[in-house]
């Protein structure tokens, strides 16, 4: 169901790889609720070519940045401008890319300058984001901004490696920032810390279907879709949400504040 939360609204989406990613999933519900949008994905990712059936669904332009390179920003930004007519009112910054993992590497032998990437594409990349919108002045007045994160950055989950670093700066970058571009413009900045979701990336993480079921097991709401996380970040975008910022908000079904459940005791009794 739709209601025009987004009617009138513009924003860049980050980070569609597939259908299953939560981004595409976002641009489907932000198309809905009325807003008009841009995608954008790194290069290699607009090679697949994917992305360009979501375009069609979204009727949305297609533009490419890799996100450790401010040229490719500043191009984004300046055509996204260009395309609107106009400032952005929201971005999803829905981007990660852990190297180490990738490569299999333990946390305990990581390689330096593999992480040094990983910690640019999934954490610093926020920062080179807002700076970008912030040198082009590209935000509308209360614009908003979303990240989004996992519970590693606060809770040791072993198989999330280097990961679990990056997301603690992400989540640090979306504060220190935010609080500056709310003092200029009322810019929002927050972190939604979503469930463990079948994805490309998530599916990245060692042991991925026994966590994803003791999670389900753990939380008393289960775990949140990635259909669900669009919801919520339509409504993070929508001026009903319009004091929130600089916060990390939990989108999980209730697992981060559950110690534990019957369910998984019982389980643990068999
Ligand atoms: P996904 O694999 O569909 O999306 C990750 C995206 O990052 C891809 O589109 C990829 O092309 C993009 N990306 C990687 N390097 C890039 C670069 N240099 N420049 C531009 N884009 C680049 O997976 P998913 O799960 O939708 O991930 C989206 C976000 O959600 C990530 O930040 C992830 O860490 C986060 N997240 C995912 C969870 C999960 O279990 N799937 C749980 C909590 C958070």
């Amino acid at each position: 169901m739709a209601y025009n939360l987004l009617k009138g609204k513009k924003g860049i989406i980050f980070g569609a790889l597939d259908e299953k990613s939560i981004a595409w999933r976002t641009a489907l519900r932000c198309h809905e609720e009325g807003a008009q949008l841009v995608l954008s994905n790194a290069p290699v990712a607009l090679r697949m070519g994917e992305i360009n059936k979501l375009a069609e669904a979204v009727n949305a332009p297609v533009i490419g940045a890799d996100v450790t390179n401010m040229d490719d920003l500043k191009k984004l930004f300046e055509e996204s401008m260009k395309h609107f007519g106009g400032g952005i009112d929201f971005i999803l910054h829905s981007i990660g890319m852990g190297l180490n993992i990738r490569k299999g590497k333990h946390y305990t032998e990581m390689d330096y300058e593999w992480n040094k990437k990983t910690n640019d594409i999934s954490a610093m990349s926020l920062h080179r984001v807002l700076k970008t919108a912030w040198d082009l002045d590209a935000l509308t007045e209360g614009a908003s901004v979303i990240a989004l994160t996992y519970i590693a950055a606060q809770r040791v989950f072993p198989d999330y490696n280097e990961m679990a670093d990056a997301k603690a700066l992400l989540e640090s970058v979306a504060r220190s920032f935010g609080y500056h571009y709310g003092v200029r413009k009322k810019v929002r900045v927050n972190t939604v810390s979503q469930s463990p979701t079948r994805t490309t990336a998530g599916s990245g993480v060692k042991g991925f279907d026994g966590f994803i079921n003791f999670c389900e097991k753990m939380s008393p709401l289960g775990n949140a879709s990635a259909d669900e996380c669009a919801d919520y970040c339509v409504t993070l975008f929508s001026d009903l949400t319009k004091m929130v910022t600089m916060q990390n908000l939990f989108h999980d079904g209730g697992y981060s504040t559950t110690g534990v459940t019957e369910t998984v005791i019982e389980q643990m009794e068999k």
